[in-house]
């Protein structure tokens, strides 16, 4: 099954999707990475090596994802799992030093994190419905990734927070209505990992939720989300899910 493992991540650049690349490579599957940044995407895949390609996109835009999406079955295979992961995460307050939360900003997280995500999804749907099922009637497996903000969205988190909770909550409908075409949908909500992403939070910050995780007392290491994707993959009966990851933090109000 393993060796048949052939998948696309959306923000594989970095972090999490880089971590789960990995993964999947070094136990003989192949990978395509769709990210915006096209010096670490290149870095990342050639590492990875030949069985790790990488593409520049933003997953925001819907006719060029579709077509990469079906480029990319088309030149490497059918494509059995999709994994979203490309996210950003600027805080802002709705009342500050310059007045208010800026509408652009809102938006732009809205934009990237959710709507991006169901950009990814819809695209992976329209190719994977194709594919052979396996033996359980499977034809693919999507995998996105929210935040355990989507439930305990700390101060400054409004916009992150709404993008994320916008993922937890399609991820049941889309299940539901892909279920007839054998795809699987679920979510993983990450707490605090330690990947680029964290780097921009303040030490101090970085400290408190560290503290307030329950145990193991630490950051997650990339490749326990990595696992996490793994294991969706591979048990048939994990379907329109949302799974905490997240060693029982529970994030306060700030
Ligand atoms: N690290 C954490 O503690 C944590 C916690 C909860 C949720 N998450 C979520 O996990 C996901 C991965 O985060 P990470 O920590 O690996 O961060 P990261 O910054 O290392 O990786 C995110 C990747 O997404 C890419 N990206 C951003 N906007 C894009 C766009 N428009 N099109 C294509 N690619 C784009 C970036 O270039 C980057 O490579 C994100 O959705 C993030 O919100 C992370």
């Amino acid at each position: 099954m393993n060796n048949n493992l052939n998948a696309i991540i959306s923000g594989g650049a970095s972090g999490l999707g880089a971590s789960t690349a990995e993964n999947i490579i070094t136990s003989g599957g192949k990978v395509t990475i769709l990210d915006i940044q096209e010096e670490f995407g290149k870095e990342t895949a050639n590492k990875l090596g030949e069985k790790c390609n990488f593409i520049k996109v933003d997953i925001t835009e819907e006719t060029i994802v579709q077509e990469y999406f079906i480029k990319v079955s088309k030149e490497t295979g059918p494509i059995s799992l999709s994994v979203n992961c490309a996210g950003i995460g600027t805080p802002a307050k709705v009342l500050n030093k310059d007045g208010s939360h800026s509408l652009a900003l809102y938006t732009k997280i809205i934009n990237v994190n959710l709507i991006g995500t169901f950009n990814c999804i819809k695209a992976a749907a329209y190719v994977m419905q194709n594919n052979q099922p396996n033996s359980e009637g499977t034809r693919g497996v999507i995998v996105n990734t929210a935040s355990i903000a989507a439930f305990d969205g700390q101060v400054g988190q409004a916009a992150y927070s709404a993008s994320k909770s916008g993922i937890v909550g399609m991820t049941l409908p889309i299940a539901r209505e892909l279920a007839r075409n054998g795809i699987r949908v679920n979510t993983i909500a990450p707490g605090l990992f330690d990947t680029p992403l964290l780097a921009g939070l303040p030490d101090e910050a970085k400290e408190s939720l560290i503290s307030s995780t329950l145990h193991p007392h630490r950051l997650g290491q990339p490749k326990e989300y990595a696992s996490l994707v793994r294991h969706i993959y591979e048990n048939e009966m994990l379907n329109g899910e949302t799974i905490r990851l997240d060693g029982s933090l529970r994030m306060a109000p700030r």
